[in-house]
C-alpha cells in the first residue's frame, strides 16, 4: 500500500487512514463474484460503521447485517434499504425489537425459543407478522482462535442441535412469525476452507431433516468470516472470494428458489484500514529495545485483547530512500498504564527515532470501532485517501 507520507505530517496522530481505492476493490470483487451465484451479502456493521465506508457499500447493493438497535439506525441512515438489513444478535432489548418491527426490516436472526416467544408477543401487539431465520449452532470447530469461535456447543450463540426440532415445532404454531431462514456462523477470522465445508454438509443433512418436520426455508445464510492475511497484507490485499465461492458451491444443496445469504464483515475492511502513529520515545536497554507510541490499546485493541498480530512499519524509513540500516527488535508499546499495551513484542525495524510515523496494518475491522476512552484519551479520528 501506499501511504501519502507527506500527507500526514499536518494530521495529529494517532489516527485511521482508509484506502478507500482498495476497499471499493475489495467490495465490488466480493459483490460481483458472489453474484454469480445469485449469493446476497449483508455487510457487518459492527467491522466498521464509518459513514463513508458504509454509504459505498449501500450504493453497491449490499444489505447490512446489525447486531444492534443502533446498527439499524445507522445502516438506514447511511442508505441501506430497509428491506435489506438484518437484526442479529444473542441478547435483542424489547425497544430494539420494537424499533426493527416498526422499521419493518428484512429479517431477525433469532437465536432462541423464548427470544422467538418475545418477538412473536411484540408483533401481536402491533398486529405485524414478522420474519425470522434461526440461528443454529451447527457444533462445528472453525480453527480460529477461541474468542472468534461461535458455533461450538460451548459457545452462547444459537438454538442447540438437540432443540432444533422442538424449536421448530413450536414456532410453527405461532401467529406472528414466519421462519423463512436458516442461520449459520461458526466464527471469524477462518483461514481454512474445511470448516466452511463441514459446514454446507451439516447445513444440507438438516434442511432434510426438518424438510420431514414440514419446513421449507427461503434463504441459508452460511456465516463464518472468511480470514485475511494480516502477516502480509501488500501480497494478499484482496481475499480469494472466486475459490471461497465456488467451493461453498460445490458443496451446499440449495432448493429450487433458495438464496443462500452471507454476512462478511473483516473480509471487506481488515486490509484497507491503517493506524498511523508516531514513535514518542525509545528505550535502548540491556535486554530489551522499547517503541513508544503515541497509539495504545485505546486505538486498537486486538493485540492486547486477543494477541492479534498486526504488521509494524516505521514508514519514516520505509519512505526515506535509505536501503541499508541497522535493524534492531523492538516491543512495540503505547503510552496506556498497563503492560498488555503492545502492539508486538520483538519486531525487527530500522533503528528508530523520537517522531518516526507508524503504520499498523489490516487495522480497518474492528479497529476504530472498538476503541475506548480509557485513561480519558481521545478517540482517533478517521482519515480517506480521497479526501487529504
Ligand atoms: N455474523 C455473525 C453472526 C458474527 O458473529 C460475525 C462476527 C460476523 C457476521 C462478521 O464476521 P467477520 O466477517 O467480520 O469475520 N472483534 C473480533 C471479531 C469478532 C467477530 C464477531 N462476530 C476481532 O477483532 O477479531
Amino acid at each position: 500500500m501506499n501511504f501519502p507520507i507527506e500527507k500526514f505530517k499536518n494530521i495529529a496522530t494517532p489516527f485511521y487512514y482508509y484506502d478507500v481505492e482498495l476497499f471499493e476493490r475489495t467490495a465490488k470483487t466480493m459483490k460481483s463474484e458472489a453474484d454469480k451465484y445469485g449469493y446476497v451479502l449483508h455487510y457487518a456493521v459492527k467491522a466498521n460503521t464509518n459513514e463513508k465506508l458504509l454509504r459505498i457499500l449501500s450504493s453497491m447493493g449490499f444489505g447490512a447485517d446489525c447486531v444492534s438497535g443502533e446498527e439499524v439506525k445507522h445502516a438506514i441512515d447511511c442508505g441501506f434499504p430497509k428491506s435489506g438489513i438484518v437484526f442479529a444478535g444473542v441478547g435483542k432489548r424489547d425497544d430494539e425489537i420494537n424499533f426493527c418491527i416498526d422499521a419493518d426490516i428484512a429479517v431477525f436472526n433469532c437465536e432462541s425459543e423464548q427470544e422467538i416467544e418475545v418477538i412473536n408477543e411484540l408483533a401481536q401487539a402491533k398486529g405485524k407478522r414478522v420474519n425470522i431465520a434461526l440461528r443454529i449452532n451447527p457444533e462445528i470447530d472453525a480453527h480460529t482462535h477461541e474468542h472468534l469461535t461461535t458455533g461450538t456447543i460451548e459457545d452462547k450463540f444459537g438454538i442447540n442441535l438437540w432443540q432444533l426440532e422442538s424449536v421448530v415445532k413450536k414456532v410453527m404454531q405461532m401467529d406472528f412469525v414466519e421462519i423463512t431462514g436458516l442461520h449459520f456462523h461458526i466464527g471469524s477470522q477462518i483461514t481454512e476452507m474445511s470448516p466452511f465445508i463441514l459446514l454446507c454438509l451439516k447445513v444440507n443433512e438438516l434442511q432434510d431433516m426438518l424438510e420431514k418436520t414440514g419446513l421449507t426455508v427461503k434463504h441459508i445464510n452460511i456465516g463464518g468470516g472468511l480470514g485475511v492475511d494480516y502477516e502480509d497484507p501488500d501480497q494478499n490485499p484482496i481475499p480469494d472470494f472466486a475459490g471461497h465461492f465456488a467451493t461453498i458451491n460445490k458443496y451446499i444443496k440449495l432448493r429450487s428458489g433458495q438464496v443462500l445469504h452471507k454476512e462478511p464483515g473483516r473480509v471487506i475492511v481488515a486490509q484497507c484500514g491503517t493506524l498511523i502513529s508516531k514513535c514518542l520515545y525509545t528505550k535502548e536497554l540491556q535486554k530489551k529495545n522499547f517503541a513508544i507510541l503515541d497509539a495504545g490499546f485505546t486505538d486498537l485493541i486486538r493485540p492486547a485483547l486477543y494477541g492479534a498480530y498486526h504488521k509494524i512499519e516505521n514508514l519514516t524509513f520505509a519512505y526515506s530512500g535509505i536501503q541499508e540500516v541497522r535493524q534492531l527488535k523492538y516491543d512495540v508499546v503505547g503510552p496506556v498504564c498497563e503492560s498488555s499495551d503492545t502492539f508486538g513484542k520483538d519486531v525487527l525495524l530500522p533503528r528508530t527515532r523520537r517522531g518516526d510515523v507508524f503504520a499498523i496494518r489490516t487495522a480497518g475491522a474492528y479497529g476504530e470501532v472498538m476503541a475506548s476512552r480509557y485513561n480519558l484519551r481521545t478517540l482517533p479520528k478517521a482519515y480517506y485517501s480521497t479526501e487529504l
